[in-house]
């Protein structure tokens, strides 16, 4: 099947690559509204971009409406967020968090969640998430009237303890480190990381990768 994308309404292109392009890691990013409420919502529209600046991407549609979402107007107010990874414990209340709830309630408390202080921005983190990224806005891109993509410089991490492997910085995505992240498939459906394989790389490219500090 062959498909011209400008034949095609926003609406099938949408299903198209958020069908293809799986699966896709979840930011339940945390913010803060002018009233001192937290907000925290889901997207997949999500990923890092580089380590120099280590920078992290999340693209924001306005709502039906053309109003802006809650999480787009706080980050344009205030400039900072954190971005809650999510693990197959937080599962049910992340995906509770994209009811669109007035601005004035906050998803958390309505899904069950708490928040902990941040170390470096006011957002603070969610408490239940096993890893937080806090990050100050990089850059705003406003590529369309209603989409918003926001670009952030991660300044702090936090993780569950044994997450990380202290001596290599590797992450423990097994049981020893009880780290399962999901991540979204497309609607209502989602995968883990419990399949995984290896590959062994050849000898020029592990050269590589060790000289780079990243083995
Ligand atoms: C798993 C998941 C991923 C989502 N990804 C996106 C996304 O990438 N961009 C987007 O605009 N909305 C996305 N949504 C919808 C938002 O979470 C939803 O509109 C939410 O109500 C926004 O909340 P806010 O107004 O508090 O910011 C996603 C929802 C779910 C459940």
């Amino acid at each position: 099947m062959e498909l011209d994308f400008s034949q095609l309404t926003a609406a099938q292109r949408y299903k198209l690559l958020v069908g293809l392009v799986v699966p896709r890691p979840i930011a339940l990013v945390s913010t803060l509204g002018q009233n001192g409420i937290v907000n925290a919502a889901p997207f997949s529209f999500f990923n890092v971009l580089g380590d120099d600046p280590p920078i992290l991407i999340i693209s924001i549609e306005n709502k039906p409406d053309g109003q802006q979402k809650d999480t787009t107007r706080n980050i344009l107010d205030n400039q900072e967020f954190v971005v809650n990874l999510v693990d197959e414990a937080l599962a049910s209340a992340m995906h509770g968090c994209s009811t669109a709830y007035p601005s004035g309630i906050s998803e958390l408390e309505e899904v069950g969640l708490t928040t902990l202080p941040s170390r470096g921005v006011a957002p603070p983190r969610i408490k239940e998430a096993p890893v937080a990224l806090e990050c100050k806005l990089y850059q705003h891109i406003q590529i369309h009237e209603k989409r918003h993509l926001f670009i952030g410089e991660v300044l702090w991490l936090r993780t569950a303890d044994g997450i990380i492997d202290p001596e290599t910085l590797r992450i423990r995505l097994d049981d020893s480190g009880g780290y399962f992240p999901i991540g979204r498939l497309y609607a209502d459906r989602y995968t883990t990381v419990r399949d995984q394989f290896t590959l062994a790389g050849g000898e020029a490219y592990v050269n590589a990768i060790k000289a780079m500090g990243r083995s």
